[in-house]
């Protein structure tokens, strides 16, 4: 079924990576009245945080905070409390961190889950970054990306998250193994042409969202364009004629 222009909006997470408020608030600004979720990582959360997750949620913006949590079982699960009580829609953890540490990070969640809506909470499997070469290399995890991916993904499910980040090239089989509820969240999104910067497992959105991905992550994409509105209306007319 093909999207309508709203639903692929809600299917977007913009990527606000930027050093300050001021410079996130003026994409808001060009991006205004376009349903996108807003994803905030860790350079602007650490430059504004908590007021500005408040800002966007006054806005009616759902809310991606992606801190990709990783410490011992203890901290994350404080961690987690603290971004709960924050009302973010969805916050993500590395998997690698992990079953003991999934589990506290859901612990956190609960024991702090004031608003009666708990937030998504999803897995950092491998970075999108990451190539076969810096998988087996530099990690020292021996075999494809995909079986480390999916490993996580697995183990993830057991722990009760809500699902993965994984590459597009990965949504696939992770619904085949996780269920098809199971949330994928991918990064990694390059229209036709785009520069791909430090990206390597990549596909354009159309691609994606026929790969079944939930939500898609985009950043320089739109942030780095001369015209982001433009860029993410071209985005829009993609998704919707995918
Ligand atoms: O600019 P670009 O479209 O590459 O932005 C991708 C965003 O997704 C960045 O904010 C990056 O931190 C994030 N991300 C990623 N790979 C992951 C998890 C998050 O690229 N596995």
């Amino acid at each position: 079924m093909p999207l309508t222009r709203e639903e692929a909006a809600g299917r977007i997470m913009v990527a606000l990576d930027y050093p300050d408020a001021a410079s996130a608030q003026r994409l808001l600004e060009e991006l205004s009245g376009i349903p996108c979720y807003m994803k905030v990582g860790m350079q602007l959360f650490y430059a504004a945080g908590p007021a500005f997750v408040a800002s966007l949620k006054e806005k009616g913006y759902s809310v991606f905070l992606d801190l990709k949590m990783h410490d011992i079982p203890n901290t994350v699960k404080g961690g987690a409390a603290s971004v709960t009580r924050l009302g973010v829609d969805l916050f993500n953890v590395h998997a690698a961190g992990g079953a003991a540490m999934m589990e506290a990070a859901m612990e956190g969640v609960a024991s702090a889950n004031v608003y009666g809506r708990r937030p998504l909470v999803i897995a950092v499997t491998q970075l999108t970054s990451t190539s076969q070469n810096v998988l087996n290399e530099e990690i020292g995890i021996a075999g494809s990306v995909e079986d480390a991916v999916l490993r996580y993904a697995k183990l993830t499910a057991a722990c009760g998250l809500d699902g993965v980040v994984a590459s597009p090239q990965e949504v696939t089989a992770v619904k085949e193994a996780c269920g098809h509820s199971f949330l994928t969240v991918t990064p990694g999104i390059r229209p036709a042409g785009a520069a791909l910067g430090d990206q390597s497992r990549i596909m354009t959105p159309a691609q994606a969202i026929t790969q079944g991905t939930d939500y898609m992550v985009i950043g320089r994409p739109i942030t780095g364009a001369a015209d982001p509105r433009a860029a993410l209306e071209s985005i829009l007319e993609e998704l919707v004629h995918a």
